[in-house]
């Protein structure tokens, strides 16, 4: 193994120019603008992972085309096989003037790079890639067979993998599935992920009059959707953060003790925790402190909300419309299809005649829970041990990773969640970072996984 932690070593500048190669590309799967942005990411993978090495092709599909490499193996190989999954397509960079520097025009301050992707999710799987290239660069043999599927529309739910699992599952079944998309609380605090939240989005419109109108004339003889749909929203969560729809709680897990006790282990200061996202005051359900809430309590977010005049000054008008992107996060063992029931049902009962309401349901994904005590999760926890020279923690994460679930039910198998990006990354956000350390010791726990998987 010394050669091939020697060869990171030895090559950790040319990774982090090529990282910033790789983020260079403006791949925002949510906006169809960026269509040919992401096909040109794909294409610089592929040539990408053949230079490494890899038996590399593109596979189209309906979305943005899908990224599978394979590590050179031999016919009827006995190794065992493991796919790496991970996405090349990021978040919108908007608000832009937040940023220091351009989203895409990568820039190194100490031992961060700036750029959107930087940290969700182009420098968590290219570290993998990059580990696999050690060995192959340096004659190493693998000890198992691997598999990488890089995606490019994680961020936008994942559509077009789901198929691809079904329709590719001979090859890609395989003991487990590792993914590099999650966190971990601090550079001495490594973790294995267990549990993901799961997602469901919509979008609620509620439509008035037919054009804007003059608020003085005509407000209040007629409703005004804005209003409507403020006084909506407000009747989906309580005061004290509960979520509002009848049957939403139905099958939700609590929490184990075993859980709780291990969440104690990562720190926590109310006041800094305040500090670093700007707000006065914390807000959450009772009875669960704030990493319970972020990680294994059900929520309800406004993600945008939009309805009339947006520019600089006043405009007097009632809007002919208001519009809400909402998203649900569920926990094990809520169903995004009951949830839906229950959300449309109660929308119906509590719309105001006064208005028309359309809701559009957009993606979704189920919770996903595993067990932290497996044989992979041991080998998981020793790999991260090794490279990172802390004791790991076990972890929940409040995020979604959509496809985890599928490919439960299309490879039966589980996913082993070993997240690289810090909680200061901005992931989402403006200014997304990722830390070169993180890369770098991400690498490292990457080429040292594959021997611990081995002898699993
Ligand atoms: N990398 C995140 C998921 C994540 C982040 C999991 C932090 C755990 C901790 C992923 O790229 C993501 O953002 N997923 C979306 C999925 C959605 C758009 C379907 C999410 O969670 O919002
Ligand atoms: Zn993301």
């Amino acid at each position: 193994m010394k050669i091939v932690l020697d060869y990171l070593e030895k090559n950790k500048a040319r990774y982090t120019r090529e990282l910033c190669d790789y983020v260079r590309f403006p791949s925002v799967s949510a906006q169809p603008k960026h269509k040919k942005d992401l096909a040109a990411c794909c294409q610089w993978l592929l040539k990408h992972c053949k230079e490494i090495g890899l038996e590399a092709r593109l596979c189209p599909t309906e979305g943005n085309p899908i990224l599978v490499a394979k590590t050179p193996r031999k016919k009827g190989s006995k190794k065992q096989h493991f796919v790496v999954y991970g996405h090349y397509d990021v978040q919108p960079p908007e608000p832009l003037e937040l940023w220091t520097t351009p989203p895409f025009e990568p820039r190194i301050k100490g031992r961060s790079l700036f750029a959107r992707g930087a940290s969700d999710n182009k420098g968590q799987n290219l570290a993998h890639l990059k580990a696999v290239e050690a060995y192959i660069k340096t004659g190493t043999e693998l000890p198992v067979d691997l598999t990488f599927v890089i995606e490019g529309e994680e961020e936008v739910g994942s559509k077009s993998l789901a198929g691809f699992l079904n329709a590719n599952r001979d090859e890609l079944l395989c003991e487990a599935v590792v993914i590099s998309d999650t966190g971990m609380p601090a550079l001495n605090l490594p973790a294995l992920t267990y549990a993901l939240r799961g997602i469901l989005s919509m979008e609620i419109r509620l439509e008035g009059p037919n054009r804007d109108l003059h608020s003085g004339i005509y407000g209040g003889s007629v409703d005004n959707p804005a209003m409507a749909l403020c006084q909506l929203m407000g009747k989906l969560r309580d005061k004290d953060g509960r979520v509002a729809i009848p049957g939403f709680y139905k099958g939700v897990a609590e929490l184990s003790a075993m859980e709780r006790k291990e969440f104690k282990r990562i720190p926590m200061n109310e006041k800094e925790y305040c500090e670093f996202m700007g707000v006065p005051k914390l807000f959450g359900e009772k009875g669960y402190t704030s990493l319970e809430q972020r990680t294994a309590r059900p929520t309800i977010e406004i993600n945008g909300l939009t309805s009339g005049y947006q520019g600089e000054g006043s405009k007097t008008i009632v809007p002919a419309w208001a519009s809400a992107k909402v998203t649900f996060r569920l926990v094990p063992n809520q169903d995004p299809a009951h949830i839906r029931v229950c959300l449309l049902k109660y929308l119906e009962k509590i719309c105001p005649p006064t208005v028309r309401m359309h809701v559009k349901v957009g993606h979704g994904g189920q919770p996903y829970i595993v067990s932290p005590t497996s044989g992979m999760a041991k080998a998981a926890l020793k790999t991260l041990k090794a490279a990172f020279g802390h004791d790991p923690l076990l972890m929940r994460e409040g995020g979604s990773i959509p496809i985890v679930t599928q490919f439960k039910k299309v490879l039966l198998a589980d996913s082993l969640l070993l997240g690289l990006a810090l909680p200061d990354d901005n992931a989402h956000s403006p200014n997304e970072k990722f830390s070169l350390d993180c890369f770098e010791k991400g690498m490292k726990m990457s080429a040292l996984l594959w021997q611990e998987l081995a002898k699993v």
